[in-house]
């Protein structure tokens, strides 16, 4: 059986967390491919809301194993806060998580470094959480892997390589304190013995899975325009969260994907620095953060809010070769008298063919609008396309036909319940 592909669609926090707990009861295994803690995929069971930042969202489900992917960059930190949180709210995950061995961890010193760069005049705005820097190091090649951990020599060498380069930075150019050796050697040791159960080699775990025809959900962070190829560079993330990042991210081939669904929020919402063209600096910007409660899963800043950018999500469908779409929170524009829509961009006086990725030419575009009427009606309790009032219909549909993709899934609230299947 083959993969299904959950991307964030936008620039990230659309909603995946939702939508893979609900997929994951029709599935074996889910797999989360690219990013790290810098991610927080909320999740609520009954009354209860669990934020999410590396364990796959289908760990709420007995019969789902979870993989975090050679693609992932490991904090230990946070995957040990998350593995106690799960255990204190009775989520027995023994036997159904697993680490890819290769994966790249997250020193203490990339979390410095990414802070250091955060304070100068070319911030992009990040989490924090040392992904950047950790990527440098896993593309320079000097990277310490979860497989490391298994020898105290080869991580001593590694670690001690590691921190000279990094304290003659820190030190030299930036005027930091050094970074002590041994504390990390030991804290990392540690660590290792409290991870060894789950280390695996995930890839081969995944084609042994697909030879036996389970179901495996490929799990996407952040989203396509934060992509570090595809999206707004350089406000991006240091991964691919696009579809293609699935197979580099966890090891299957591309022949193995079935099927790719891309999952948007009803309008649009930005975290950190960067271009965001259909943002809403005023009363209504205001309003969609209020009712949507968009304040950053990891982070808890406010989130930029603005109206669905169909454009940026045609190109991303591209991207990702997204076929089906889920809309989330459509719930939150229940009290608006109008909706606007961004269909296109204009550039001294002419549309765009494609969304450029150019900041340049970005910052300049003045987007296209077509307004929609609002339906003034709570949706929240609305279980089929039917009941919906005919406005909010016209404005899902048009969502799907500017973005060339098919409506699948309407999120209407943040429970599994409160969620629309189109037939
Ligand atoms: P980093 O991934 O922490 O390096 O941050 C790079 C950019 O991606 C910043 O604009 C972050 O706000 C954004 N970002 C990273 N992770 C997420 C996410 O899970 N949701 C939304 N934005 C994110």
């Amino acid at each position: 059986m083959p993969v299904d592909v959950i991307v964030g669609a936008q620039w990230g926090d659309e909603g995946k967390g939702k939508v893979v707990d609900l997929l994951s009861e029709h599935a074996d295994i889910v797999a989360r491919y690219q990013g790290g803690a810098n991610a927080g995929h909320t999740v609520c069971i009954g009354e209860k809301q669990f934020v999410l930042h590396l364990i796959p969202s289908g760990i709420f489900h007995e019969h789902i194993t979870c993989v975090i992917g050679n693609g992932v960059v490991v904090d230990p930190t946070a995957l040990m806060d998350e593995i106690a949180q799960l255990a204190e709210a009775g989520v027995n995950i023994t036997g159904r998580l697993l680490i890819s061995h290769n994966a790249h961890l997250i020193m203490p010193y990339h979390k410095q470094l990414d802070a250091i760069r955060e304070q100068t005049p070319n911030r992009i705005g990040t989490t924090g959480r040392g992904i950047g820097p950790s990527y440098i190091d896993k593309f320079m090649r000097i990277g310490i892997r979860i497989v490391d951990l298994l020898d105290r020599d080869v991580l001593a060498r590694k670690i001690k390589v590691n921190i000279a380069e990094k304290n003659q930075l820190l030190t030299k150019v930036y005027g930091k304190t050094q970074i002590d050796v041994d504390q990390i050697i030991n804290e990392y040791q540690e660590f290792d013995q409290r991870i060894d159960e789950y280390v695996t080699d995930t890839a081969l775990f995944l084609h042994g899975a697909l030879k036996e025809n389970k179901r495996i959900i490929a799990e996407g962070a952040q989203g396509a325009l934060l992509d570090v190829d595809h999206g707004t560079y350089p406000f991006v993330t240091s991964s691919n969260p696009t579809s293609g990042g699935a197979c580099t991210g966890l090891g299957i081939p591309p022949t193995a994907v079935r099927s790719v669904a891309g999952i948007t929020k009803a309008y649009c919402t930005r975290v950190g620095n960067g271009p965001f063209p259909t943002e809403l600096h005023d009363a209504t910007g205001e309003k969609i953060r209020t009712v949507g409660n968009e304040f950053g899963a990891t982070t808890g800043r406010p989130r930029r809010c603005g109206w669905f950018d169909a454009f940026a999500l045609r190109y991303s469908a591209m991207v990702n070769g997204i076929e089906n779409i889920a809309v989330t929170k459509l719930d939150v524009l229940d009290a608006f008298e109008e909706i606007n829509v961004c269909t296109g961009y204009e550039f001294a006086g002419r549309r765009l063919k494609t969304f450029p990725t150019d900041l340049a030419l970005l910052d300049r575009i003045t987007p296209v609008y077509e307004r929609f009427e609002g339906w003034n009606t709570p949706l929240s309790s609305m279980t089929s396309l039917d009941q919906l009032p005919s406005s909010a219909r016209t404005y899902l549909e048009a969502l799907a036909e500017l973005t060339g993709t098919r409506l699948w899934l309407i999120s209407v609230g943040p429970r599994r319940s409160q969620t629309i299947v189109v037939e």
